[in-house]
């Protein structure tokens, strides 16, 4: 493993790839390097290496591993669990110049992509075609597609479409040792060995370096209606969730906001045009999608009922592209407004969506027992919520012995309501201390003999997600 002989190393790394790919060692770039979206957390590289093509990913894997210098894949740092954060210094492998749509394959619904494509790029380039790439993090527009497959990206179209993992169909990395290989195949069906794709695919960068992506696609759906619906209770709007499906609707998306974190993007954004009932605490806005406009409305009709049966207020319909826009605006920057109210700790909680109205009164209790205010939004459709918890005045003494305890209980709770402890956010550097609490230690072990097999000397992002053994 690398062992301190900093200076030694880096020199020759300039030397070897100076010449061969961009690299980056001024102050402000290590800095900017060293965070993410997650929290304050701050650990710079020593070197950001910028390589244009899979023969430079190779050279340098090959070059870091015989040397147990760290390797950690870095693409738009907008991760929310410290993912791409160096820990351990060394080489911040960046995707930022590998970033071309490389070929879309019209007759099979396909794309073929490198790493550093933004998201959102991605989507609008297909759309021109008629295609849609479903994957739609509340990041889009600055998350990277390497990154969506690091993380297993979902967003708020997930409970129609699903995650990063479900667009996939292969994979070409690079192993810790330089070697470059295919995961699967470009077929819609592969039931040829082990899925590798699939596990490459949510390995924060612990096992390989994508280097191209093959992602499905699908018919472009050309309309859908948007509604907020406001609730006097919480708990009640998580209760309509499950029922809402149940009705046979299948939204494509159904967001949770607590009034709070509309309050806070209405704050951030400065658009305060939506106008919130007074005795309003909680929110869903439910998206639902079609071909054809004649089917959106038989299906806003089977939710109207449900949601009216639980307390739902009159909701408001977006009317038109500006008015979703403006909704889809503030649901996005709940992220962000809480980040700049207030030191906080985000937990990507998840259950099964029917465990939800437990899971809420849950948080709401551990919050009350510590005396932590938080703020909880996300994709209620996936069982999947974002809980923020708020430092404000909370002493440094108090935050840092007492929210690992509260944190331990919200997780406790979310496991036994059959849920797990990261939807979609990742488990990197911040949630690995509580992955006791969502495997035994043979699955845990399992996952680690995994590792080793792929990355034998641990050059690969390490630090991350399995808590020190
Ligand atoms: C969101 C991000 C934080 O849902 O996952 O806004
Ligand atoms: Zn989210």
């Amino acid at each position: 493993m690398f062992d301190g002989m900093m200076d030694l190393w880096i020199k020759s790394f300039e030397e070897e790839f100076g010449g061969r790919c961009r690299l980056r060692m001024d102050g402000e770039s290590l800095h900017d390097a060293g965070s993410d979206h997650t929290e304050d957390l701050h650990f710079p590289p020593q070197v950001i290496a910028e390589p244009e093509d899979t023969e430079c990913v190779s050279q340098i894997l090959r070059w870091a591993n015989d040397r147990g210098v760290p390797v950690t894949p870095a693409g738009a740092l907008t991760g929310l669990s410290g993912g791409a954060l160096p820990i351990n210094g060394g080489i911040a492998l960046s995707t930022r110049k590998m970033n071309q749509i490389v070929a879309v394959d019209e007759t099979n619904h396909q794309v073929r992509v490198q790493p550093g494509v933004i998201v959102q790029e991605l989507q609008e380039h297909v759309e021109s075609k008629g295609l849609f790439y479903a994957v739609d993090p509340a990041s889009r527009g600055t998350c990277t597609i390497g990154g969506n497959i690091a993380e297993n990206s979902g967003g708020p179209r997930a409970v129609k479409y699903g995650v990063t993992k479900d667009w996939v169909l292969n994979l070409e990395v690079v192993l810790a040792d330089g070697t470059v290989l295919n995961t699967g195949a470009n077929t819609l069906k592969n039931s040829t060995g082990y899925n590798l794709t699939s596990l490459i695919v949510g390995s924060e960068g612990t096992l390989a370096f994508v280097t191209e992506a093959t992602l499905k696609l699908l018919p472009r759906p050309s309309c859908n209606a948007l509604m907020l619906v406001p609730f006097e209770s919480a708990e009640k709007a998580c209760h309509a969730v499950s029922e809402i499906f149940k009705s046979g609707s299948q939204p494509s998306a159904l967001e949770f906001m607590e009034r709070s974190a509309i309050e806070l993007a209405q704050a951030f954004t400065g658009d305060y045009s939506l106008e919130l009932l007074p005795e309003t605490s909680a929110h869903l806005l439910i998206e639902v999608d079609a071909f054809r406009f004649d089917d959106l409305m038989p299906q806003v009709e089977r939710i109207l009922p449900v949601v009216e049966a639980f307390g739902g207020a009159e909701p408001l319909f977006a009317d038109d592209e500006a008015a979703k826009n403006k909704l889809w605006r503030l649901r996005r920057s709940v992220g962000e407004a809480v980040k700049a109210k207030s030191t906080y700790k985000e937990e990507d909680t998840v259950v099964p969506r029917g465990a939800l109205p437990d899971l809420i009164k849950a948080v709401k209790a551990v919050g009350s027992d510590f005396g932590f205010e938080s703020i909880c939004y996300g994709h209620a459709g996936d069982g999947n919520l974002h809980v923020n918890i708020l430092k404000q005045d909370i002493s440094d003494e108090r935050w840092d012995q007492e929210l690992p305890m509260a944190i331990r209980s919200i997780f406790q709770k979310v496991v036994d309501l059959g849920g797990t402890i990261s939807g979609e956010h990742g488990i990197g550097l911040v949630q690995k201390p509580f992955m006791d609490l969502a495997f035994s230690e043979r699955t845990l072990q399992l996952q680690r003999d995994i590792k080793k097999v792929f990355d034998p000397n641990g050059i690969f992002n390490p630090g991350k997600i399995f808590p020190e053994a």
